[in-house]
């Protein structure tokens, strides 16, 4: 496997694999890797002959007051976890690698991105289609894996990659929990001993609501009401957000009867967690 730091080393590997045919499978992350990150890289290298994975915390996608200084890193453990995945280049720029000083084009998704995340972290996405269209010029993948974990963030992509018509397959992976049922997220390193217990109350709150639907509940506001209700009962979980929507246009519903995401973003602590279904 290599390691690259510069566009340019990563163009000339790409352009090598290219010119013997070989088609090229890519996973964007912030590296931290867990296990969900594994089962993208693992998909990505059953798929095609080259997994290329870049390892950016990129600070257009963080907010003022989020938390870009701290958000965890280790590059060598990161380095480990690709090989072992299936990788063959992992791509590791620095911020001024990846933007000019000057900068002054931004990708922007409307409509996708007026509820959920987008409502609640301001230009976020806008630094999501930003960082990924770059990667995506940059990699030229035949197929890039998302997970279903960020489930606004995959449909964003899937519309500005249409939008804008990159000849790029988007792959959505399902969400990796850990035994309990907390997804794995690089964000859960936050968490005390304490706070990893009350996590528990997203996942749990999440399969209340997918028994109700499953009894037949149709009422978009009963789901909500079930998730509230029990988010309400762990002391160190505050709401951020409950939401029922279409799962292709992301509106709110308020009646179920075609394919619905429900999604939550919970403080736990100062740490923000999110989860969702689709139904
Ligand atoms: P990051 O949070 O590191 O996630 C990288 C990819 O891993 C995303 O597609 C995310 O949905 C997926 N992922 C994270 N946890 C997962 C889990 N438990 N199960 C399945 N997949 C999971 O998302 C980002 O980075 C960034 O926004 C990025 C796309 C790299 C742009 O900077």
């Amino acid at each position: 496997m290599k390691t690259a730091n510069t566009i340019k080393e990563v163009r000339e590997t790409v352009k090598e694999w290219r010119k013997q045919g070989l088609s090229i499978g890519f996973v964007p992350t912030m590296g931290y890797l867990h296990e969900g990150h594994m089962s993208l890289i693992e998909r990505a290298a059953k798929e095609n002959d080259k997994v290329v994975v870049s390892v950016f915390v990129n600070p257009t996608q963080f907010g003022p007051n989020e938390d870009l200084d701290n958000y965890p890193r280790s590059l060598e453990r990161d380095t480990e976890i690709c090989e072992k995945s299936g990788a063959n280049l992992v791509f590791f720029p620095e911020a001024s690698e990846m933007y000019f000083e000057d900068k002054s084009t931004s990708v922007s998704v409307s409509g996708l991105t007026t509820l959920l995340c987008g409502a609640k972290r301001p230009g976020h996405f806008d630094g999501v289609c930003l960082v990924v269209s770059k990667f995506f010029n940059i990699v030229t993948p035949d197929r890039a894996y998302f997970g279903e974990k960020d489930a606004q963030q995959l449909a964003v992509i899937k519309r500005f990659v249409r939008d804008l018509n990159f000849d790029i397959e988007i792959v959505g992976c399902p969400i990796v929990r850990e035994c309990d049922g907390l997804a794995k997220s690089s964000r859960n390193a936050y968490l005390s001993k304490e706070e990893r217990k009350s996590a528990l109350i997203l996942s749990q709150s999440l399969n209340k609501a997918k028994e109700a639907l499953s009894k037949g509940e149709t009422s978009a506001n009963k789901i909500k009401d079930i998730i509230i209700n029990s988010l309400s009962t762990e002391p160190l979980a505050k709401m951020d957000y409950v939401e029922v929507v279409d799962s292709l246009s992301l509106s709110p519903v308020e009646n179920i009867n075609a394919p619905i995401l429900v999604a939550i973003a919970v403080y736990i602590g100062k740490t923000r967690l999110i989860d969702n279904f689709t139904y």
